[in-house]
Order: structure tokens, then sequence, then C-alpha cells
């Protein structure tokens, strides 16, 4: 048990105070560690080392030192991806740790790694989302149905993940069958969608009790990317993102009136980000990212700045609000 930690109010630097230990993991073993270890890597060298006193971790090989460390951690910032880092996994050792960490807990955490539990929650809260089917590993797949249901193209993918891998487009019922089993070879669930030609947005939410929305920011990808998949997301010039979106403000206000609803319906702590498309002027829920991608042109910390907060002064507020959300829980 730690019994000096800081509050959270006292974030503020002092030469007199005692640097705040941070557990930066980064790394893991899903398939987005390549991502997580950059993202990692930036927040290492953006963390104000005056502040801060910080221990790199990578769950690959070094839970059994940071588990026996713990005592002296203050709080983690978790810069994991995808499965045992963005699911609940990770947090829950953190829990029982207790060791504060920035985002949402468990059930927050678990809740937003799977888009199908997502969307009946979304659907609960009546936040409009694409029309969808979802196939287990082991039904026989009736394509024909599916393209009778949701028409064509639909977006097929896996129901945990991110960073688009496993997922297609697909075009033609014929071609409905491959890329239902590259998605099952990811998972044991899959998703059908119907493909929504739009604008793609997203939308960041900050808080805890007291949720901001971040200006919307707008997603391009160049004409050679149908979606935002991998090679989109992190080959920098190939997607523009225009942060405020050029969207409408009744629009905009609608976006982040779904983006805090999304963050609300999934359980979500901290901070999001939601991802949506607009069609027609209507506005679908995509799916919301608990642990968005954090180097410092990412889409969050993008928004955070066009909010006024440089990446270091994100990152202490995630800090400052993980300490907070840990105090009430205790
Ligand atoms: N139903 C859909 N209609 C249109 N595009 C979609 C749809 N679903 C996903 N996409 C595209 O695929 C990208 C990734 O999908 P998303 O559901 O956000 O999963 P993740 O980002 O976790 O891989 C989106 O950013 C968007 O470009
Ligand atoms: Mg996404």
């Amino acid at each position: 048990m730690n019994t000096t930690r800081p509050n959270s109010n006292s974030l503020t630097i002092d030469k007199t105070m005692k640097k705040i230990t941070i557990a930066l993991l980064s790394g893991g073993i899903s398939s987005e560690r390549e991502v997580s270890l950059n993202s990692g890597r930036q927040v290492f060298e953006a963390l104000n080392k005056e502040k801060y006193n910080i221990i790199r971790y990578d769950p690959k090989t070094d839970l059994n030192r940071l588990t026996s460390d713990a005592p002296q951690i203050d709080a983690a910032l978790i810069i994991l991806h995808g499965p045992y880092g963005e699911d609940g996994t990770v947090q829950a050792l953190l829990d029982l740790l207790n060791i504060p960490y920035q985002g949402s807990g468990v059930l927050g955490s678990a809740i937003a790694m799977n888009k199908l539990v997502s969307k009946q929650l979304y659907e609960k809260a009546g936040i409009p989302v694409p029309p969808y089917i979802s196939v287990q590993r082991g039904d026989v797949p009736d394509t024909r149905a599916y393209v009778e249901q949701l028409g064509l193209p639909v977006v097929v993918k896996p129901v945990q993940g991110g960073s688009s891998i496993g997922m297609s487009i697909v075009k033609t019922e014929d071609s409905l069958k491959i890329a239902l089993d590259k998605a099952f070879s990811y998972d044991d669930t899959v998703l059908i969608e119907a493909y929504l030609k739009g604008i793609e947005i997203t939308g960041g939410i900050i808080g805890n009790e007291n949720l901001e929305a971040l200006p919307l920011i707008e997603i391009i990808p160049d004409e050679n990317h149908e979606f935002f998949d991998y090679e989109a997301k992190y080959v920098a010039e190939l997607t523009q993102e225009i942060c405020p979106a050029h969207i409408d403000d009744a629009l905009t206000e609608k976006a982040k009136v779904y983006a805090k609803m999304a963050h609300h319906a999934l359980c979500c702590r901290g901070y999001s980000r939601t991802d949506m498309i607009l069609k027609d002027q209507n506005i679908y829920v995509l799916e919301t990212n608990t642990i968005p991608g954090m180097t410092r042109t990412s889409l969050f910390p993008q928004a955070a700045q066009a909010a006024g907060l440089s990446f270091s002064q994100l990152l202490d507020r995630l800090i400052e609000l993980g300490i907070e959300e840990h105090k009430r829980k205790c």
C-alpha cells in the first residue's frame, strides 16, 4: 500500500515536492504491440521529468518486476492497445496492486473492447449504429441472407481488436466467405456491418464526473485507401486529419453528445475516443476506444491540442484524473 500518494491538486511543480513515480506500460502481446511501443516512447519523451520519476515496463516480460515495484508506484500510464492491455486485464492487475491508472476501469475497458456488446449498449442508450449481424464461429454462414439484409458493400470485422486488423470491406457476395474466414482467424465472433459511405469523424471525451467533449476530427484517408485501415492509420501522410472537423454546428453538437453518451453507455472513465460516420445528415457510432493512440500526432492528442492542452499537459491531466478516480473508488 502506498501511503505517500499525492492528492490530485498537488501535481503542479514544486521543487520541494517528491517526484511522482509513474509506471509506464507499453509493448504487451497484442497485434498492436509495435503501435504501443511507439506510443510508449513518445509518452516517455513528453512526460515532465521534473515532475515524474518514470519506470518503464513491457507486460510481455516485466509483470513480476511491476508487481514487486508496486509499493513505490504512485500511478500507471497504460499505453497498450487491444487484448491484454486495453481490455481490462491489465486494469484488474493494477487494481489488485492498488495502483491508480489513467482511463477506464475493468468494466469499461472490457465492454469497449467488444464491438458487439458495445453496439448492444449503444442501441439501448438510443445511439444510432450501422445495421449489423453477428456471426459465431461454428455457425454455417448464410452469405445470401446477410447480403439480402444488409446490402453491399459490407464491413466484416472481428468483435475484439483494433487498428482495423482482420477487417475487410466486401463488395460481392462471393468474397464474403473469405472475409469471414479472415476475421475468424482473429476472433470467435465476427460482425458484418452495412458499409456507410460518408464522412468519418472521431470525438474525444475527457473527464471523470464532468465530461468535456474535445473538438471533433474529420478523417480523410487518401484515394488509395478505401477506409481508415492499418496503413492509413499509421503512415502519417496517407490520411488527412482536420481538426476541428468541417461540419456544421448542429451536427458537431450532435456528434459530441453521441461521444459523451457512448462514453457513459460503456461505463468509461477518464477519457475515450468514439469513432463515427456522418452520412446524409445522420451520425452513426462505430466504436469507442478506451486507450486511443498516444503518439504526439495521434487523434486524441491532436484534439486535446486544439482545446489548448499540449501533449505533455494532456498526460498530466490523464494522470490527475486517474488518481482522482482511484481515490473515489477507495
Ligand atoms: N460500417 C462501416 N461503414 C464504413 N466504414 C467503416 C465501417 N466500419 C468500419 N469502417 C472503417 O473501418 C475503420 C475501422 O473500424 P472501427 O470499427 O473503428 O475499428 P478499429 O478502429 O477498432 O479497427 C473505421 O475507422 C472506418 O474507416
Ligand atoms: Mg476505430
